[in-house]
Parts: structure tokens; C-alpha cells; sequence
């Protein structure tokens, strides 16, 4: 089986979606909930605790048929078969793609290479949850005797925004341990979290896939050589543990061989929290939560898997992102976490979505001349809604937006839960309905406005509406519901590199800076002296 590449802008289907938008544009949400009574019904996918309602979309059965011709058309379930199959998918690192290997029940088979991947995959889990369990309990002590009371995570991009987000996402279902993050090269950054730690009681977590990041090593550097400022050199095997690849490099690096925990190069940097990544989630919520989040993440795998297009809940909202993308013209979209514990969701995404999917380039090396990514940005509400909101209800660009919010609180806090989902339900009512000149106009005349005020604001106070929004309705923040949200905006990515025939697992676009910043590093160092443009060079003589 080959990994198809086929351009989207060659199928039949494309050309029929082009003609449909000219027809489909000059629709508005407001006609289209007026015309079927039954919109919600005919647009809402329920599925195990998540509903998920698209009636708030710009489209109609018509779009969405011509969607799913597309996705046959470019031969999505092919695609599919390949990636669950452990086929090298990511063929510009020639590797498979199988984070979904890692959430598989301990008696399924995945091959790679010919290899089955999920007794391993077992036995570095039991690894982990092992050695959590000792931290946890206090079995696991630091040099001083005393047991762990902290944690760092010391990493960036996914080897930091995962573990970061979904720890915080799961602080109701924390233990004692108090988890840090050190991400940024920024000195600053890793001064502020290790003042306020006792070294001997502090277990430090490095993460990098390739062991070679110049944050993580910079900042796991600095790390022990403040730690052995305090504690002797054996004790650097009570409180420093690596999660890698790169076996050879963290041997190297002075960490003891019993306290690493490896993981494998068919796991992307941004879908790794599944992995041993995952470490101090573990520790943090301990092995049956960690479990439960695995689990959530496959039975949306399975959905993923088997449900037909037009009710999978990651192909249709990749299909709708696609129709908004490119046919509206749309740039971005917003995520919106109606919860303080997902507020790091967006950030997140932002790496998964857009690290995948910022391509210019074809699977068949070609330079795209369609659009592709989309720009992904948000925040929790109802925060948000006094902060960018305003943009999204009355400014000039057209911005799908996910709405995510859970029926039932986590402390049964009823009065508060009331007020935040009539928010999260208001917003998109407001957005789709909007507010004409009329009712702007009979609103002021009722609070006593004369004529000419209102002529003068009226015009202010009117929304247009017609902003596509979709629901995404989940009973409750647990660790089984969040590995499902997790999973399917995973899956949304991959159906979106198959639409836009992008290798979505590659990410060469960094390398570049990369790069730069080590001649730059040198020059600042005074050990060389390269040539620059006028504005680096000028901006260098700054520094000196
Ligand atoms: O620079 C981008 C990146 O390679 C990400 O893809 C990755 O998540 C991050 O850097 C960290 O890499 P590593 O885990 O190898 O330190």
C-alpha cells in the first residue's frame, strides 16, 4: 500500500465545491436555522460523552457531500490504512507514524519494520508507572533521605506543551507532587523556578527526543551544576531522570542507565505525551489516570478508525476546517476552552496544527500554489470574551472558532457552572445570530435615546452575525474525556495533511533559525565574525 499524493485542486470534487460556494456564500447561518426547524438534529454528531454540533457552520448536506468526495477522491481511507498500519508515512525522515500504538490495549499488535511495537510500548509504561509509584509514595528518596515534593520537566515544543498542558488540564486529579517547567533558553526563566526549590527533595525530568535541543541541554545543565552546588556527585542518580531517544547522549550527559526512559523515533516531538514524554503526567496524576487519558485517546482512535466519514467526528471537522480554508478564504481558527484548565489547549494546539501543517510544499515536492495550514489561536472563557472578542463578533475576518465546554463541573460549584454555559451557549447565539440595524435601533429608542443619538450609534451597535462556530459538548473534564480531545484534534491534523497532500509529520521549518542562532551565538561570543545583513549587523552592534 502507498501513502497517496494526490493535489486536491485536480479532483472533481474541487471544482464542485468551487461552483457551491458562489451559491452556498450568499447564505447565512440565520436562513439556513429558518429554513430547517431541525438544523441541530440534522448537524450534530453524538458520540460516547462528547456531542459535537456543526449546525452553526457555513454549509449545508450538499457541502458535506462534496467534502467526502474530496476525501475519496484524494483517497483518504487509503491514507488512513497506511498510517494505522505503520507504513513510514513521514517519508522525508523516513519514518512511521504510530503515536496510536502507544494508547493500544496491552494485547493489540502493531507492526513497523516488521516488529511488533506494543510489548515494548508495554514495558516502558511499566517502566514509568513503576518509578512514579515510588515517587509518589515517598519510597523514593532523595540524597538527604527526605522523599520528591517536586518536579521539573525540563524541555520545549513537545517535549514541554504537552506534559505542561495536560498536567495543568488534570490539577483536580493531582497528587501532592508540585510539577515545574523549565522551557525557554532564557536564564530568567529557570532562575525563577529553581529559587523557590529545595534540591533535596526535587526530582529533575529532562525530555528531548534528540537529546541535542539547545534549551533542554542549556537549561539541564545549569540545573545540575546548581544541584551539585548543593548535593554530592552521586547524588545526581536520585534526582535526575532523562526521557530519549538518544540513549548514547544521555549516558553522556551523566544520567545512570536505570534512569532512563526511552522512547522511539516513530513518535513525533507533538504527539509524544502519549510516551514516555509523559513522565510527569504520571507523576502527577499517577499510572490510573495516566491510563484512563491513554484510553480516552483510543477509543477516539477507534472512532477515527471505523466510523463513516460523514459521522467521524475528526474527519468532519477536518473536511469543514478545509471548506473555511480554502474556498471561504478563511485564515485562522480559534479554540475556545470554556474551562480555566484546558487555558493552555490553544498553545498546544498551536505546535500539533501548526508544526504539521505549515507546508508549502506537496508530497510530491512541488510548491503548493492553494492554501494549507490554518493560523490556530485562542483562550479560555470566559476570558476571552473580554479580551478578543470583540474581533471576532464585529471585526472584518471570518474566524471559525471551536467552542469546547463540559456539562457538569469538577467541585459541583452549580451557580458558577450556570453562568459559565450560559456564556459558552451565548457567544455562539450571538455570533451566529447577530444584531441587526433595526433591532440596534429599536434597543436605544427604548432607553430613551433621541433621534439623532440614535442615528449616530446605532451603526456601532449592530452585529452581522453569520460567524461559523462549532460546539463541541463533553460531560465532564476527565482524563478518559480530555485523551479523547486530544486524539481527535490529533486526527483532524492528519486528515488535513491528506487533504492538502502535505507530509504533516516533518517539521524542516525550524531548522533554519536553528541554524542562524548557532553563527550568531558565536559572533556574540566574540569567537567569530560573520557577515551579516545591515539590520542583524546593526542590532549586534547593540549587544557588544
Ligand atoms: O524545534 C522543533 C522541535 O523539533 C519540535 O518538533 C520538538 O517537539 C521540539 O523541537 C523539542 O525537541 P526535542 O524533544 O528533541 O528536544
Amino acid at each position: 500500500m502507498t501513502f497517496p499524493s494526490i493535489n486536491p485542486t485536480t479532483t472533481a470534487a474541487w471544482k464542485k465545491l468551487q461552483d457551491h460556494f458562489v451559491e452556498e456564500q450568499q447564505h447565512t447561518l440565520q436562513e439556513y436555522f429558518r429554513a430547517d426547524p431541525q438544523r441541530f438534529a440534522h448537524f450534530s454528531i453524538k458520540w460516547e460523552d462528547f456531542l459535537v454540533d456543526l449546525s452553526k457552520n457555513n454549509l449545508t448536506k450538499k457541502t458535506l457531500g462534496l467534502l467526502e468526495e474530496l476525501a475519496n477522491e484524494v483517497k483518504l481511507q487509503q491514507a488512513m490504512e497506511a498510517y494505522f498500519s505503520g507504513e513510514k508515512i513521514n517519508v522525508t525522515e523516513n519514518r512511521a507514524v504510530l503515536h496510536t500504538a502507544l494508547r493500544l490495549p496491552e494485547d493489540a499488535q502493531c507492526y513497523t519494520n516488521g516488529l511488533d511495537v506494543v510489548p515494548e510500548v508495554q514495558a516502558v509504561k511499566e517502566k514509568m508507572y513503576a518509578f512514579a509509584q515510588e515517587v509518589i509514595s515517598g519510597q523514593h528518596k532523595g540524597y538527604a533521605g527526605k522523599p520528591i515534593t517536586d518536579v521539573v520537566n525540563i524541555g520545549i515544543g513537545g517535549s514541554d506543551l504537552g506534559p505542561a498542558m495536560v498536567t495543568e488540564a488534570l490539577t483536580f486529579y493531582k497528587n501532592h507532587l508540585n510539577i515545574h517547567f523549565v522551557s525557554n533558553v532564557e536564564g530568567d526563566h529557570v532562575r525563577e523556578v529553581i529559587k523557590t526549590l529545595n534540591p533535596e527533595t526535587t526530582l529533575f525530568v529532562i525530555v528531548s527526543k534528540t537529546f541535542t535541543t539547545q534549551e533542554t541541554l542549556s537549561n539541564a545543565r545549569t540545573i545540575r551544576k546548581w544541584f551539585l552546588s548543593h548535593a554530592p556527585k552521586e547524588a545526581v542518580a536520585q534526582h535526575f531522570v532523562a526521557v530519549s531517544t538518544n540513549l548514547e547522549k544521555i549516558i553522556e550527559f551523566g544520567i545512570h542507565p536505570d534512569n532512563v526512559f526511552p522512547m522511539k523515533n516513530w513518535v513525533g516531538g507533538r504527539f509524544s505525551l502519549w510516551s514516555s514524554v509523559g513522565l510527569s503526567i504520571v507523576l502527577a496524576v499517577g499510572p490510573k489516570h495516566f491510563e484512563a487519558l491513554l484510553q480516552g485517546a483510543h477509543q477516539m482512535d477507534e472512532h477515527f478508525r471505523t466510523a463513516p466519514f460523514q459521522e467521524n467526528i475528526p474527519v468532519v471537522l477536518a473536511l469543514i476546517s478545509v471548506w473555511y480554508n480554502n474556498f471561504y478564504g478563511a485564515e485562522s481558527e480559534a479554540i475556545i476552552p470554556y474551562t480555566q484548565y484546558l487555558r493552555n489547549l490553544p498553545a498546544y494546539l498551536q505546535q500539533g496544527i501548526m508544526e504539521s501543517n505549515g507546508k508549502g510544499v506537496d508530497r510530491n515536492g512541488n510548491k503548493i500554489d492553494y492554501q494549507t495550514g490554518t493560523i490556530i489561536w485562542g483562550g479560555s472563557g470566559t476570558n476571552a470574551q473580554h479580551a478578543f472578542f470583540q474581533h471576532i463578533h464585529q471585526g472584518t475576518k471570518r474566524i471559525p472558532a471551536d467552542f469546547i465546554g463540559f456539562k457538569t463541573s469538577l467541585y459541583g460549584e452549580q451557580e458558577h457552572q450556570n453562568k459559565l454555559l450560559s456564556n459558552f451557549l451565548a457567544q455562539t447565539e450571538a455570533l451566529m445570530k447577530g444584531k441587526s440595524l433595526e433591532q440596534a435601533t429599536a434597543e436605544l429608542k427604548e432607553k430613551g435615546c433621541s433621534e439623532d443619538e440614535i442615528n449616530q450609534l446605532a451603526p456601532f451597535k449592530v452585529f452581522d452575525g453569520n460567524k461559523p462556530t462549532t460546539t463541541i459538548l463533553i460531560d465532564q473534564l476527565t482524563p478518559n474525556s480530555l485523551g479523547k480531545l486530544i486524539a481527535l484534534y490529533e486526527q483532524k491534523i492528519f486528515v488535513q495533511g491528506v487533504l492538502w497532500n502535505i507530509y504533516s509529520y516533518d517539521q524542516w521549518g525550524v531548522e533554519l533559525g536553528k541554524q542562524l542562532a548557532n553563527t550568531i551565538l558565536s559572533d556574540i561570543e566574540g569567537k567569530s565574525n560573520h557577515p551579516h545583513d545591515s539590520s542583524t549587523a546593526g542590532l549586534l552592534d547593540q549587544l557588544s
